[in-house]
């Protein structure tokens, strides 16, 4: 699976299969995990016990069904662009475990803090956990109740959009971008993030009047969908950090 078919086939799972990774999954999985630690100096964590005796971290029953024995802890700095840079390198880790053929899911609030001892740096601290695992093969009513009604809330694809022209008329990739963050996770599915096109230039905008950290995460997370699309339709390009960071195309 391409990442962009990742991307499309992605979706929080709430549902779990009680079943340890196979460790040479488990080793693609590491090596993500040190390239983005490497890339953005991040501080992501992988807890695997594949003996499967106690879960990699304890999800809240009221949300999660079944047991991950694989979590990645993501610790990045402490403040909030630091969480930018955890949003945009979990993503990339989301979607390859997307690829790989597993479920998985941000998770930042609803799961017990105390089963995971991640190492947190002076600045740092622990943003999300992320299990990983084998989504069940059916899901059960009530973790698909959670996804729609979550996802109901969604705007239009227009609306995630300032541009300086009428939405129809901007290029394939940019629109292809947008549908992409739109497509993606954020927290509590505030979706706080648009994309902003004037004089040609690609940037993005955290709308809502209040705002927390866990919305810098949702930034970072907004941009990596944005660069896999565009790749995908034909842009490679990269960006800069932080909210008034540019969208540079390579060419
Ligand atoms: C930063 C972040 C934190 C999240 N935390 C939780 C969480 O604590 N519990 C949970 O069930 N889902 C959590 N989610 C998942 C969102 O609820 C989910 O991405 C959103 O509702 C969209 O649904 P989808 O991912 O299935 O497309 C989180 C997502 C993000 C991006």
């Amino acid at each position: 699976m391409t990442e962009f078919e990742a991307l499309r086939a992605r979706i929080s799972v709430r549902a779990y299969e009680k079943r340890p990774l196979a460790p040479e999954i488990v080793s693609e999985l590491r090596a993500v995990i040190d390239e983005c630690n490497s890339a953005a100096g991040l501080r992501f964590q992988l807890v695997d016990r594949n003996d499967a005796k106690k879960p990699a971290v304890k999800l809240a029953p009221a949300m999660f069904a079944g047991e991950v024995y694989t979590c990645a802890l993501l610790v990045g700095p402490g403040d909030g662009p630091g969480g930018e840079l955890v949003g945009y390198f979990g993503e990339k880790l989301i979607l390859k475990a997307v690829s790989l053929g597993l479920g998985t899911c941000w998770v930042a609030g609803t799961y017990d803090r105390k089963s995971v001892s991640p190492e947190i740096g002076e600045g740092e601290k622990l943003w999300a956990v992320v299990p990983i695992g084998y989504a069940a093969a059916k899901t059960p009513l009530m973790q698909r109740t959670i996804r729609s009604r979550i996802r109901a809330k969604d705007r239009k694809t227009e609306a995630f959009v300032e541009a300086d022209h009428p939405y129809p008329s901007l290029p394939a990739w940019v629109r292809a971008g947008a549908e992409a963050v739109k497509a993606g996770p954020s927290a509590v599915n505030q979706q706080p993030v648009n994309v902003v096109y004037r004089e040609g230039l690609v940037t993005m905008r955290l709308w809502r009047e209040k705002k927390n950290d866990m919305m810098y995460m949702d930034l970072g997370i907004a941009k990596y969908q944005f660069q896999v699309a565009a790749d995908n339709a034909g842009v490679r390009g990269f960006w800069n950090f932080g909210e008034s960071g540019e969208f540079i195309a390579d060419n």
